[in-house]
């Protein structure tokens, strides 16, 4: 679907025209004026909360937003997203992470195929195994059951696994453990395989293409180092791959009967619903994992189906919009006061960085807009400790997204309405600031002088205005987990359309490959025609001096 410049779209017109007016606007004053700003601006869905309204936005605003998402096609999109149509147009394919978690029984024809049937014959796969591993029938080498689970991926093979098995921590199985290698450095490795026990581990080597250097090296050393002590028959015992190459899968030395398949229309930032969920499956039982898959169903059922207006992916994905290119910002932050959301916003860059840090059009032109902001985040509170003093009083605006659960899974007392007070204090606090009134009274009652004051005042003023999102869950359950990361898929979905970006493809991430490549042999010692740079090869040549003389 060609699409004309976002620029010159009506509503992108108007709302060039209506920021105008709302730049002049305070978030303090919008509240003060409109005393249904929270039930108006709020809503819920599939057991998720959003409270919308801490943001620069009208009655107005929102229309005009919708207005843009209408002449942009966000429904036909959508739909042509759920009914398989290859929206992927540079590598002309499906996209169809939805299918991963639609329920049994229901149909969608691919490629000839019926997805949802083969989507549920490997789930059924996975129960299995999952409960020979959890009940203790799967034994390793020397016939005791499995103590370690280590997941052996990168990027979306290992973002979605690691962080959703940290995120579910309290409904773990106890005894088993789990440990996530993705890095080439030998470091992520070696710390990992100094903890555990050839006889008690399982390997699940993740990759969907099979040909990552990264995992491959790191499953060959893993491969290497459980040869020391075990024998290639006992192999199959202790690694499982999960993969859309079968071929690559075989020659690696996995039994294709030990591989959970997936396919091409599932990307790998989008693939956590699939096999490449096996580690959480294994971690908090089958049912739980179906759970987590519900989650996001209800989520896109709610997408498919509820209007823009009241479609909490869209909404999320417009106030984005609204931020990105009507005020220039270009930054996000992802705030969950959560402990166990610890990976979240790690999680979110590959998701929204690699979807939508793109410069050209789906018919490959280049675009006159900003696209995808930075995003970037850490836990509540321990952000607030470090870098909300920019947040609060640096000189960019950067819209903030809170997320939060309103029960805890532990049973200490007190902690968990300190954590939410220091949630909603900062968003009130961004939105209202305080100004120079507000401190020079602040400063008298504290029977500071007139020169002391005037002195601190300027320090002391906050400006507010700056906004943010709160999104509220029950409990962090498997299901809400779900609902959560399917908000954003979507969300990062919408926003592609709008920007008339592939959001499915990363050709970006090539060059550095490549160039890695020609790189390491001569690190490596291979004859050198100082073919780059003088930065890369100076830097070769310290790095290969350095190695050449180290006794590893
Ligand atoms: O290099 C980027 C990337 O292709 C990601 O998109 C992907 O999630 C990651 O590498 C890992 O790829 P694979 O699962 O094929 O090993």
């Amino acid at each position: 679907m060609h699409q004309n410049a976002l620029t010159e779209t009506p509503a992108f017109q108007a709302l060039t025209r209506h920021q105008a007016e709302a730049d002049r606007w305070q978030l303090r004053d919008l509240f003060t004026s409109r005393q249904d700003r929270f039930s108006r601006y709020s809503l819920d869905a599939a057991g998720l909360f959003l409270d919308y309204s801490k943001n620069s936005i009208d009655d107005t605003t929102l229309s005009l937003l919708m207005d843009l998402a209408r002449e942009r096609g966000v429904e036909a999109h959508r739909d042509a997203m759920f009914g398989g149509e290859r929206i992927n147009n540079t590598e002309n394919r499906s996209v169809l992470h939805t299918a991963l978690r639609a329920p049994r029984g229901s149909r969608l024809v691919v490629n000839g195929q019926d997805a949802i049937a083969e989507v549920h014959a490997v789930l059924d796969r996975m129960a299995a195994f999952v409960e020979r591993v959890r009940s203790g029938q799967w034994r390793g080498r020397s016939g005791k059951a499995v103590t370690d689970v280590v997941n052996i991926g990168i990027g979306g093979s290992d973002l979605g696994p690691e962080m959703v098995c940290r995120a579910l921590r309290s409904y773990s199985q106890p005894g088993l453990s789990f440990h996530f290698v993705a890095n080439v450095d030998g470091h992520d490795l070696d710390a990992v395989l100094s903890r555990v026990n050839p006889e008690t581990t399982l390997f699940v080597v993740a990759s969907k293409t099979f040909t990552t250097r990264e995992t491959m090296m790191n499953a060959q050393s893993a491969r290497a180092w459980f040869l020391q002590t075990g024998s290639e028959a006992d192999l199959a015992k202790h690694f499982v791959a999960v993969s859309t190459n079968t071929d690559a899968v075989r020659s690696f030395g996995i039994d294709p009967d030990n591989m959970f398949p997936f396919w091409d229309w599932v990307g790998g930032r989008y693939s956590v619903w699939s096999a490449i969920g096996l580690p959480v499956a294994l971690a908090v039982g089958f049912d739980n994992f179906r759970q987590f898959l519900d989650g996001a169903h209800a989520m896109d059922q709610h997408f498919r189906t509820a209007p823009l207006e009241s479609n909490m992916p869209v909404l999320l994905a417009m106030i984005g919009v609204w931020y990105r290119n009507f005020f220039g910002s270009g930054s996000v932050s992802i705030a969950p006061y959560h402990q166990d959301l610890g990976q979240f916003a790690a999680y979110l860059q590959q998701l929204e960085m690699e979807s939508n840090g793109k410069r050209v059009s789906r018919s490959g032109q280049a675009l006159q807009v900003e696209t995808c902001p930075v995003v970037w985040g850490d836990v509540g509170t321990n952000g607030q400790h470090a870098y909300f003093q920019l947040l609060h009083q640096g000189t960019d605006i950067i819209p903030v997204d809170f997320i939060a659960a309103l029960k805890p899974t532990h049973a200490l007392p007190g902690h968990h309405a300190v954590l939410l007070a220091n949630c909603f204090a900062q968003s009130e606090a961004f939105m209202l600031g305080k100004d120079a009134d507000e401190v020079r009274a602040e400063l008298k009652a504290q029977k500071l002088t007139d020169e002391q004051i005037a002195t601190l005042l300027p320090h002391k003023v906050f400006p507010g205005n700056r906004p943010s999102n709160t999104i509220l869950m029950e409990t962090l359950t498997p299901a809400a987990l779900g609902a959560l990361i399917a908000l954003y898929e979507h969300k990062v979905f919408v926003q592609g359309v709008i920007w008339d970006i592939n959001s499915f493809d990363q050709w970006g991430v090539e060059l550095g490959k490549v160039l890695a490549k020609n790189i390491e042999p001569e690190i490596n010692g291979a004859p050198r025609p100082e073919a780059h740079d003088s930065s890369t090869n100076g830097l070769i040549a310290r790095a290969r001096a350095a190695l050449s003389s180290s006794p590893a």
